[in-house]
């Protein structure tokens, strides 16, 4: 039997922030959520997370996360005394309790598996990651003696010699929960912080094992926003290196960011500093940014992005967009289609070859094939009540500065005359003009 323990009950001082720690994000996933999908990977029997302040907002982030128990430490006197809030829980339980400290997010379930295997084959007590640490400031030091653990001496209550020891516990451990429930209401907390310690259960159990881990990255810790952007960084560098390895050009990758769950296809070059969020998909060919922000958004081949701000919306391919353009969502834009500078498109579909170049707003419109839009059309499509639908047919060629107040239908093949304000269905191969008519006044001079 395998149970989780997800320690996330403490305020995360040094975060200075409103918001538990577990809730800041990295690359737009909660360190809680992150650190519980990984659990899930591993198949346990049972998951617990155990909070403690501000326990409403942590609780309502879990909604997603039906299979997991929630258990309140109140107050929060360390991480050993959440284990021993915990072990209400554990009764009846036999097998090992695999503990994860809530601000270790990157650990991954591979190491996971590895360190349960470990444990099982050695028969330990307790089996937890250690590293060996260049900086290893503000983690707790781990001594070893005759390859078991001795202790773990947290970098508050350590003496001037035993901060050079640079082996440092992760805050990752699998301990065999009998043996850990013998001892957990024996711990102390006569220590600097005066919390008791899960650490200390260590000096109070038999075999203590250790199991190194090769990449120090995984094991990173969130105590301060530098760690949150280290670890950041960290995702970012991974994601990156795996689409360029995959044949995606970032011209300025430290600029840019990509999600995890999106996806780029091959020879698609991203120039500095855009950004691709959400659940994207960039088909081959493509030439995102500069200064591009994507989110939801899917985008097929041979199309150019430049300057542009798209939600949830779908770019088909050849098609170019920007500088300067803003597509919100639930808009589909079709092969060949060109969208200008200052162009903001909302809801709509344009179909294959429409030209939307300059300084327009087009929303909850359709507009057929090889339509163009001329600089400065307004679709009015609000009448203080409610939104209301545009509907523009093929070949047509609305002229610049129109205002098309919606509800409205042009037909196929119609022509706006520039300047038009239109409030009526225009039929198939009409010319609409409404606007008042010029005057010219001859050897005119101005009088006063
Ligand atoms: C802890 C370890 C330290 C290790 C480091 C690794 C202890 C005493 N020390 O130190 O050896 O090197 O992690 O990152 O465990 N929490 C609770 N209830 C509490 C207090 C904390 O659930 O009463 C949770 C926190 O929300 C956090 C985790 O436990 O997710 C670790 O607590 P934190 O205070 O950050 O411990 P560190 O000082 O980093
Ligand atoms: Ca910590």
């Amino acid at each position: 039997m395998l149970a989780i323990a997800i320690l996330a009950a403490g305020k995360g001082t040094r975060m200075v922030s409103n918001l538990p720690k577990v809730l800041h994000k990295l690359s737009g996933e909660t360190l809680l959520n992150r650190i519980i999908n990984t659990s899930k990977k591993l198949n346990p029997d049972k998951i617990f997370v155990v909070i403690g302040h501000k326990p409403d907002l942590v609780k309502e982030s879990l909604f997603n996360n039906k299979n997991v128990e929630i258990v309140l430490q109140e107050p929060q006197l360390g991480t050993g005394h959440a284990v021993q809030v915990l072990s209400k829980e554990l009764k009846n339980f036999r097998g090992n309790l695999l503990i994860l400290n809530g601000d270790v997010p990157l650990i991954r379930t591979e190491s996971l598996k590895e360190l349960l295997k470990v444990h099982s084959s050695k028969d330990a007590d307790v089996s937890l990651i250690t590293n060996e640490k260049e900086n290893p400031f503000g983690y707790g030091r781990v001594f070893k003696k005759d390859n078991f653990i001795e202790k773990i001496v947290e970098e508050k209550d350590c003496s001037i010699d035993e901060k050079q020891n640079k082996l440092i516990n992760a805050g990752i451990y699998c301990f065999n929960w009998e043996r850990l429930n013998n001892i957990i209401n024996n711990l102390e907390s006569n220590n600097n912080q005066k919390e008791f310690y899960i650490t200390d259960s260590i000096s109070l159990l038999g075999r203590a094992i250790s199991f190194e881990i090769n990449d120090e990255e995984e094991i990173q810790g969130i105590n301060n926003r530098v760690d949150l952007a280290k670890c950041e960084e960290i995702i970012q560098r991974k994601i990156k290196t795996k689409h360029m390895i995959n044949g995606v050009t970032f011209i300025n990758p430290e600029s840019s960011t990509v999600s995890e769950e999106s996806e780029i296809g091959m020879d698609v070059i991203i120039e500095a500093n855009s950004h691709i969020r959400g659940f994207s998909k960039i088909s081959d060919n493509c030439i995102i940014g500069p200064n591009t922000f994507l989110e939801n958004t899917f985008i097929k081949k041979n199309s150019k992005i430049v300057n542009t701000t798209i939600f949830n919306s779908e770019i088909l391919d050849n098609v170019n967009i920007g500088p300067y353009s803003h597509i919100r969502p639930g808009s589909i834009i079709s092969s060949n289609s060109k969208v200008g500078n200052f162009v903001e498109i909302k809801n709509s579909h344009l179909s294959q070859s429409v030209k939307v170049n300059h300084l327009s707003y087009v929303g909850d419109t359709k507009i057929g094939k090889f339509t163009n839009i001329g600089a400065g059309t307004i679709t009015a499509n609000y009448d203080g009540i409610k939104k209301n639908i545009t509907n523009i047919g093929e070949y047509c060629s609305v002229g610049s500065n129109t205002v098309l107040i919606a509800p409205i239908t042009l037909g196929n093949a119609v022509t706006i005359g520039a300047g038009s304000v239109i409030n009526k269905d225009v039929k198939s191969n009409c010319l609409a003009i409404a606007r008042v008519k010029q005057l010219n006044i001859d050897n005119w001079k101005k009088t006063n």
